[in-house]
């Protein structure tokens, strides 16, 4: 499969429950990384079907205000191919927040049973759910019998190495009503640090109808090719890499062909997006989550890396841009790893 081809396969239709999405590739939801701002700019760039929001708490959602909340809020624009993601441990209150979710008119509402962060797990949700398939089952239900927008699940392997346990739960998922899946193929609590069992998402897509996204370590579009080729999954989910590219999707179903400056525009064109959004202080800190996915663009990422960490400000950030760019930075291929978190 060529390049051309990749984006003639992604931009195929897709059917989520009654919707047709007219592209396949998503933003994967990441917490602390895809909020408003970082949506915005990979909106500004295009090229996708769907951005997941970062989890949000489900006990939280019914009282949300979006004027305030760093995580439970959006553009009015981004609603119609946005989906807000939810954790929590009990059916009744997931179904609750999903409520407020289709009311606020979300694209869909996705669930997460694949977090391995302790204090998620603590809690009883996220990867922990996987413990006790009758409950994640019964969470899937009863947020399907509550709204009428798509339900989609993320989950992960589940806790041991075994293949037939992410099947027998896509299964089970697709019975209580989900309508996709995105599945990403680590055993908990691995946090990224061994490769995705792709072999697992071929498993995972044969076992059931509705469509199911793969996800991990999709960085390059060879990447997404061979996942497409070696698993049969119906669409694409991608995290880390469309925040260090945020013109990845563009990249990949239109045909988007990157200047050489588009990495300085585009640290430059985010500081605006979250100062428009944020305080200046809130702005270094979201500022600073992103940088060493967008220094790993980098030969030589770990000092540029370095300066940005030591802003204080968001003109210290634009300052020091601007220096680091004087001496045009090499850049890679392939992200450095090192400094993919
Ligand atoms: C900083 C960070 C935050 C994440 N937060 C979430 C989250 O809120 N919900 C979720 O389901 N997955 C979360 N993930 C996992 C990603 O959705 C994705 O499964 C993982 O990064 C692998 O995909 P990638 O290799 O394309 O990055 C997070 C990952 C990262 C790096």
């Amino acid at each position: 499969m060529k390049n051309q081809i990749l984006s003639q396969y992604l931009l195929k239709d897709l059917k989520i429950k009654e919707n047709i999405l007219h592209n396949r590739i998503v933003l994967a939801p990441m917490a602390g990384l895809g909020h408003i701002a970082l949506r915005q700019l990979i909106s500004e760039f295009g090229g996708f079907g769907l951005l997941f929001t970062g989890m949000c708490s489900a006990k939280a959602v019914p009282q949300e205000n979006p004027d305030y909340s760093l995580v439970f809020n959006w553009r009015p624009e981004e609603l119609g191919y946005l989906v807000c993601q939810i954790f929590g441990s009990e059916p009744e209150i997931m179904a609750k927040a999903a409520i407020r979710i289709e009311k606020e008119g979300f694209f869909g509402v996705d669930l997460n049973f694949g977090c391995s962060v302790a204090s998620i797990c603590k809690k009883g949700s996220g990867a922990e759910l996987l413990k006790n398939p009758g409950l994640s089952t019964d969470i899937v239900k009863a947020v399907r019998k509550s709204v009428s927008i798509p339900v989609f699940v993320k989950f992960r392997m589940g806790w041991d190495n075994n293949p037939q346990f992410a099947v027998d739960m896509a299964k089970r998922f697709e019975d209580a009503g989900a309508d996709a899946l995105t599945f990403h193929p680590r055993v908990a609590p691995d946090r990224r640090n061994r490769p995705p069992r792709w072999d697992v998402i071929k498993l995972v897509s044969q076992a059931v109808k509705i469509p199911v996204f793969g996800n991990g370590n999709l960085f390059l579009a060879e990447d997404g090719i061979k996942m497409l080729e070696q698993t049969a999954c119906h669409g694409l989910s991608v995290g880390r890499m469309a925040v260090a590219r945020p013109w990845l999707f563009a990249q990949w179903t239109q045909g988007f062909s990157p200047e050489d400056d588009i990495f300085y525009t585009t640290a430059m064109k985010f500081t605006q997006i979250l100062l428009d959004h944020h305080t200046d202080h809130f702005s270094v800190k979201l500022f600073k989550k992103f940088a060493p996915y967008f220094c790993a663009n980098f030969k030589f990422g770990h000092p540029i890396l370095k300066r940005l960490n030591r802003a204080h400000t968001m003109d210290d950030i634009r300052n020091n841009l601007d220096s680091i760019f004087e001496s045009f930075p090499e850049t890679l291929l392939r992200p450095n790893m090192n400094l993919f978190l």
